[in-house]
């Protein structure tokens, strides 16, 4: 027997037989600015499973640990259930987005140094930033469990990088979140990494490859991820 167990903007997690593992739907909807923005790609779910599944391979084989089990489906895949760290963990090498406005500082600059974020995750609050100590207080997380999400978010910074770099891309931002295990609390990556979490662009010409291409009206988003998964296929 299989429940819906949980439908967000991109993705629907359906229970398995075996309790500890859950079954992802990739959605063809794309929403943007908390769901103020939204529209449908037939094909999306497809190549969002794609690319993420290729980008979970490349972690595993770099042992880090992830919720990932396997893709079973054109859109679908088969992850170990986790306990959700309510925080939204941003990572970036270059200004973007919401830091290029919040500091005024011109997107494209090279930070020469890597930034960390977190962000309660409540829809009700607009997911506001906050910094270990509002964490610790409010008991979102442990000390122990912030070392070792910061620890591992930029781990899989270095990764990325690298994996992107020889597509020829430059990882400009994205967002991650972490589970604890239900089967033994180890502390995981979880949630998808995919064009619609990250920032990607071109590393000549700065072209975005990502969900901005819906969120600022400039490309057709199919077409730009299609692009993005062919250039990390020809990666080995
Ligand atoms: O909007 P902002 O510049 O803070 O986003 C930083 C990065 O985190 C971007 O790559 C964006 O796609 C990702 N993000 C996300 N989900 C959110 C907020 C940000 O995937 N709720």
């Amino acid at each position: 027997m299989s429940q819906l167990l949980y439908e967000g903007k991109a993705k629907k997690m359906f229970t398995t037989d075996d309790p500890d593992v859950l079954r992802v739907e990739y959605k063809n909807d794309a929403t943007a600015f908390n769901g103020k923005k939204k529209a449908v790609f037939p094909g999306k779910g497809k190549l969002n499973n794609a690319i993420c599944t290729k980008i979970f391979h490349v972690l595993k084989e770099n042992n880090l640990p992830t919720h990932f089990i396997e893709k079973i489906s054109e859109t679908e895949q088969l992850v170990k259930a986790v306990d959700i760290v309510p925080i939204e963990v941003v990572v970036r090498n270059i200004v973007a987005g919401s830091l290029a406005k919040r500091l005024g500082l011109d997107e494209g600059t090279d930070l020469g140094q890597t930034i960390v974020e977190f962000y309660y995750k409540s829809d009700e609050l607009g997911d506001p930033m906050i910094n270990d100590d509002h964490a610790l207080a409010t008991k979102i997380a442990t000390e122990e469990e912030l070392a070792e999400i910061r620890r591992q978010a930029l781990s899989v910074n270095e990764v990325l990088q690298a994996l992107f770099a020889e597509a020829g891309i430059l990882l400009v931002d994205f967002k991650l979140e972490f589970g604890k295990l239900k089967s033994n609390g180890g502390i995981v990556l979880a949630d998808e990494i995919s064009p619609d979490t990250c920032r990607l662009w071109d590393k000549e010409t700065h072209e975005k490859l990502d969900k901005d291409v819906f969120r600022r009206n400039i490309a057709d988003l199919p077409e730009t991820y299609e692009k993005l998964l062919s250039r990390l296929e020809a990666v080995k």
